[in-house]
């Protein structure tokens, strides 16, 4: 195991949490990502670039490399780590386009529903900085699609179909706006994660997850949702 995997995860500090809230601690050990060579040389590239930890960059480089035909969506790719992870998750040669949407200005449409975020956090990025990214990545598949998702620039790709999508986007109105988008052009065995999920601070991704979780009025294509303790609720479109 490398010296850079075992200093992978900030400590967490001991604080009070209202209730429903307390650092998650699994009793599980298995670490897959420690070995994995590829895993880790990517998450040497994108460690600096990223806010998500490691646990659940694993999971997206895992859930990357089992998916169906179809395109791929990340919005709110910040400096562009994760969208990293999941294009090196991918064979180039498959002919998938791979789109990372960011409004390049921090956090939009925070409401009533989220408790931390006001709007405008995590600015401190850019379109060059995410290009240079890309391009050390060696992802030429990849397009940036700079601008609020869906109102700005969904339009370009509307009439793509998608195997993944990762909603990053912190708040609840954004996170509902892309999946409502997002979910009718899901092929089926596709899946979107949504990030933010566990988190204090994130309500109301919680909160959109709980309701989807309590949509199954087959409208349009069935889902299961599985919260997992990395902080994530993974959905999969499971037939129509
Ligand atoms: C926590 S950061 C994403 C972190 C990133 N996935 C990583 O690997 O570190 C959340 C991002 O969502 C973006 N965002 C929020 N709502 C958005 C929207 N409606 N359209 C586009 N970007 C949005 C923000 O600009 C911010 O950069």
């Amino acid at each position: 195991m490398s010296d850079q995997a075992r200093t992978n995860t900030r400590p967490q500090t001991r604080r009070t949490y209202p209730s429903g809230y307390g650092i998650v601690e699994p009793v599980a050990n298995y670490r897959p990502w420690d070995v994995d060579q590829q895993f880790q040389e990517v998450y040497a590239l994108v460690r600096d670039a990223t806010m998500v930890d490691i646990y659940r960059l694993w999971t997206l480089w895992f859930i990357a490399r089992q998916l169906p035909d179809g395109d791929v969506l990340e919005v709110g790719s910040w400096r562009g780590g994760s969208g990293v992870v999941i294009a090196r998750a991918l064979d180039p040669s498959s002919g998938r386009d791979i789109f990372l949407a960011d409004t390049f200005a921090g956090i939009v449409k925070a409401s009533a529903r989220d408790t931390y975020y006001k709007g405008g956090e995590h600015a401190n990025t850019s379109v060059e900085l995410v290009r240079g990214l890309l391009e050390r990545a060696g992802v030429p598949q990849v397009q940036l699609l700079p601008g609020v998702f869906p109102d700005d620039r969904a339009h370009e790709i509307e009439a793509r179909t998608f195997a993944l999508c990762h909603i990053d986007v912190d708040v609840y109105q954004s996170a509902r706006e892309t999946f409502e988008w997002v979910w009718p052009r899901m092929v089926r065995g596709g899946v979107v994660v949504f990030d933010d999920y566990g988190f204090y601070g994130c309500e109301g991704v919680t909160a959109l997850v709980t309701e989807l979780a309590g949509r199954q009025d087959g409208s349009e294509g069935r889902l299961t949702i599985v919260p997992s303790l990395s902080g994530q609720a993974i959905v999969t479109c499971t037939g129509y």
